[in-house]
C-alpha cells in the first residue's frame, strides 16, 4: 500500500467530521473527569463546519462542560479586523464558540490588528503560550489546494513556527469568494508554523470533495517535499487524514486498485481499469494484449474472462453504447444498446441550467441536437446569476440607456435615477458589501438578457425559457 499516512474514508462528511466529533469529546470527557484541561488545535474554512456541527451536538447531548478547554487556532489573515465577515475570529464565534462554555480567555486566535513591528514578538508569544499549556493534544487541520495547512504554503519548512506569512496566489484565488474579489484577499497571514503544528500530540486533518483528492494523494502517498508541506505529516506519529469518497478517490487504492493487490472485479470496475490501462498505454482499447493486462496488475481479469480479447470487446462495446449523436434517442433504429429510447417522440425535455449560461456552457451542443432533432426543448434557470455581473457592466449599460433616450427624445429622468444611484453607491462600495437592490436586479436582467439569447442562437423558443429565481442565492 503506498499510503504513508493513516487514511479513513467515511460515506459522507457529515459521519467523517462525527468520528472526530466523537473523539474530541470523548477526551474532554476523560479530562474532565480529573480535572485536567485539554487542548484543541482549530482550524477554519469549510472542511471543519460540520465537525464544529457535530461538536455543538454532542456538547449538548452528552451535556460535557467545556471549562477546562482550551484552544487554539491555527491562523488568521493579516491585516484583519476580528468583526470583518471574513474574520477567522467572527468564524469561530460563529460556528463553535458562541454555541459551548469555553471561557473567554481560554480561546487564542492570531489577532491579525497587531502592529507589523510588534507581529514577531506577538508570534512568540503565541507559540510560548501553547507550550506553556502542555501542548496541543488534537489539532484540526483542512488542506488548501496549495497543500498548504494553516497557512504554511509551498517551500515552508518542517520546523517553521507561528509567524507572518504572504498567501500563494493560488489560495488567494481560493478566497476570493469569500472576499468578493481576488484583489481585497489579504496578502498576508499569522499561521502556526509546521513546526507547530508537530507538536501537537494527535492531528486530524480532513478533506471533503472531489476537489481536495489530488492534493490528498500527494500529501499522503507523494515524496516528502516542502513544495507540499502536508506532505510533511507522514513524518508525524500520530496524524490521521479523515475523508469522505469523493476526496479519497486519487488515492492508489481507489483509483487503480489492481495495482495494490487483488480486487473484486464488477462491471464498474472492469470498464474503469480498461479505460485506464488503453490511456496509459495510448492504445485502443481494441488493441490491448495479454501483456499489457499482466504488467498492470490485471491478469487475473484476463484470466477470469478467458482472454484479452473477450476483455476488450466487452469494454469497447460498453464503450460504444454510451456514444450518440441522438441525445433524444433515434427514431426507426433497434435501440436497446442505446443511450437513449427513440420513443416517444418527440420528447419534451427540461434542462435545468443552476446558472445563466451553465446550460450552453456545460452541455450546448446537446441542446442543439435536441432542438434540431424536433424535441421541444426547455430551459429553466434556476438562480438569478446577479453575483457574477461586473459593477462595469452595470454602468455600461446604464450608460446605454442614457444615450439612447437622448437620442431618440425619450424622457430619461428614471433612467438617470438608476444610474446616479448605481454610481455613487459603487463609488462607497468595498469587498464586504452587498449590492443594493436595484444593482442587484440590474445584474439579473444583464443575465436574463444573455440567457435570453443563448436560447434564441440554440433555437430554444422564447416561450421555453423560465427564470426561477430561487432566493437562497439572493
Ligand atoms: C484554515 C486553514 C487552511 C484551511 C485550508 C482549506 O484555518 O488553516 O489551511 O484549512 O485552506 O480550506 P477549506 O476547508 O475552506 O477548503
Amino acid at each position: 500500500m503506498p499510503e504513508r499516512i493513516k487514511t479513513k474514508v467515511f460515506d459522507s462528511a457529515s459521519l467523517g467530521s462525527k468520528f472526530i466529533a466523537e473523539a474530541i469529546i470523548d477526551l474532554v470527557e476523560e479530562r474532565n473527569k480529573n480535572n485536567e484541561k485539554t487542548v484543541l488545535g482549530l482550524a477554519t474554512g469549510s472542511s471543519p463546519i460540520q465537525l464544529y456541527q457535530e461538536i455543538v451536538s454532542l456538547y449538548k447531548e452528552r451535556k460535557v462542560s467545556f471549562e477546562n478547554v482550551i484552544t487554539f487556532n491555527l491562523d488568521e489573515y493579516y491585516p484583519m479586523d476580528p468583526k470583518a465577515i471574513q474574520s477567522y475570529h467572527r468564524f469561530m464565534k460563529e460556528h463553535l464558540f458562541d454555541h459551548v462554555n469555553i471561557p473567554k480567555e481560554h480561546i487564542n486566535i492570531p489577532d491579525g490588528t497587531i502592529q507589523m513591528e510588534d507581529v514577531a514578538e506577538y508570534c512568540e508569544a503565541y507559540e510560548d503560550k501553547i507550550d506553556s499549556v502542555g501542548g496541543i493534544d488534537i489539532q484540526i487541520l483542512g488542506i488548501g489546494r496549495t497543500g498548504h495547512i494553516g497557512f504554511n504554503e509551498p517551500g515552508s519548512g518542517i520546523n517553521s513556527k507561528t509567524r507572518l506569512v504572504t498567501l500563494d496566489s493560488k489560495t488567494r484565488s481560493d478566497a476570493a469568494k469569500q472576499f468578493k474579489s481576488e484583489d481585497s484577499v489579504p496578502r498576508k497571514a499569522i499561521t502556526m508554523g509546521v513546526g507547530t503544528i508537530f507538536k501537537a500530540k494527535k492531528i486530524f486533518l480532513l478533506a471533503w470533495g472531489e476537489q481536495k483528492s489530488k492534493i490528498v494523494a500527494k500529501a499522503v502517498e507523494g515524496k516528502v517535499v516542502p513544495k507540499v508541506p502536508a506532505t510533511y505529516l507522514q513524518q508525524h506519529t500520530n496524524t490521521t487524514f479523515i475523508l469522505d469518497h469523493p476526496a479519497s478517490q486519487d488515492l492508489t487504492r481507489i483509483s487503480t486498485p489492481w495495482l495494490v493487490g487483488e480486487c473484486e472485479w464488477t462491471e464498474a470496475l472492469i470498464i474503469k481499469a480498461v479505460c485506464w490501462l488503453g490511456l496509459q498505454l495510448s492504445k485502443p482499447v481494441l488493441k490491448l494484449t495479454d501483456e499489457d493486462y499482466n504488467a498492470y496488475g490485471m491478469g487475473d481479469l484476463v484470466a477470469q474472462s478467458g482472454s484479452a480479447y473477450e476483455v476488450n470487446l466487452k469494454v469497447f462495446r460498453h464503450l460504444r453504447d454510451t456514444i450518440t449523436g441522438w441525445p433524444g434517442g433515434k427514431p426507426g433504429t433497434q435501440d436497446q444498446n442505446r443511450p437513449e429510447r427513440a420513443k416517444p417522440f418527440p420528447k419534451r425535455a427540461l434542462i435545468f441550467s443552476p446558472h445563466p449560461d451553465d446550460d450552453v456552457i456545460s452541455m450546448g451542443g446537446t441542446l442543439i441536437r435536441l432542438v434540431d432533432q424536433g424535441h421541444d426543448v426547455h430551459v429553466a434557470y434556476q438562480t438569478s446569476g446577479n453575483i457574477a455581473v461586473h459593477d462595469d457592466d452595470v454602468v455600461n449599460k446604464l450608460s446605454f440607456l442614457e444615450e439612447f433616450s437622448n437620442a431618440f427624445d425619450i424622457q430619461s429622468g428614471a433612467i438617470e435615477k438608476f444610474s446616479n444611484e448605481a454610481k455613487s453607491f459603487f463609488r462607497l462600495k468595498d469587498a464586504s458589501t452587498n449590492d443594493i437592490d436595484s444593482v442587484r436586479r440590474i445584474k439579473g436582467i444583464i443575465r436574463r438578457i444573455e440567457a435570453r439569447s443563448s436560447c434564441r442562437y440554440c433555437g430554444v423558443r422564447e416561450k421555453n425559457v423560465s427564470f426561477l429565481d430561487l432566493p437562497f442565492y439572493e
